[in-house]
């Protein structure tokens, strides 16, 4: 399963990235925001900065609800780095550019993705990755967990490239369970990949090796 952070915060990105272990960055209109980056041109800036930072794939949202306007965007936003995958909402006409990014190489992530439905109709246009958000299905009552198993099923049996990307994760059981559930990629706030290294017993035993080795080189 592919690491993915999902923020546009540089010092968690490099944080992230300094583990060696991050396969690449989501962001969104609202993490944008969130960082108090605002106007095209900065937020432009911006995805150049994280893709200074990190090789592998980022995540970059059109804001254009049209087709049209989402192909003339996306297009500009893949021009920018060589690692940008355009972010596009799942909708009618997203779906159509979706599958105009396909015919025409750019790697795309269907975003704001709630059910299989959904999930079938970007894999049918030929997303790269699809984005079943979690923790905002859980907010909701339901169960975010079984749409990834049920996605990852449909995926299987039919044969569907489109990776499966784990999205609004709230926590690191989110991603133990996002994995067993069989996503391909998680994209996970800094907080829930720094409370998966964390367990009493790891630090009470390197605190026990730590003192044995001291009385016995004293
Ligand atoms: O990747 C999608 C994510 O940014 C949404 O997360 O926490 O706002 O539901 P959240």
């Amino acid at each position: 399963m592919k690491f993915f952070i999902d923020t546009a915060n540089l010092d968690h990105i490099k944080e992230a990235n300094e583990l060696g272990i991050l396969d690449g960055v989501t962001t969104n209109p609202s993490l944008m925001a969130k960082e108090g980056i605002t106007g095209q041109a900065n937020i432009e800036k911006h995805y150049q900065k994280i893709c200074d930072i990190v090789d592998g794939d980022v995540s970059a949202e059109v804001i254009a609800t049209d087709f049209a306007g989402m192909v003339k965007e996306g297009t500009h936003l893949a021009s920018l780095a060589e690692n940008i995958v355009v972010k596009v909402p799942m909708t009618k006409d997203g779906i159509k550019a979706i599958r105009h990014f396909y015919e025409n190489d750019i790697a795309t992530n269907c975003t704001l993705v709630f059910s299989s439905a959904q999930a079938i109709l970007a894999a049918k246009a030929g997303a790269t990755y699809v984005s079943p958000f979690i923790g905002r299905i859980d907010d909701s009552n339901w169960d975010g967990i079984s749409l990834i198993k049920e996605m990852a099923k449909i995926y299987a049996i039919q044969g569907f490239e489109t990776e499966i990307l784990a999205a609004s994760i709230r926590s690191s059981m989110h991603i133990v369970q996002a994995a067993k559930a069989g996503a391909d990629v998680c994209t996970c706030p800094l907080s829930a990949i720094m409370g998966m290294f964390k367990h009493p017993l790891t630090d009470l035993g390197l605190e026990q090796f730590l003192a044995d080795y001291r009385k016995g080189n004293n």
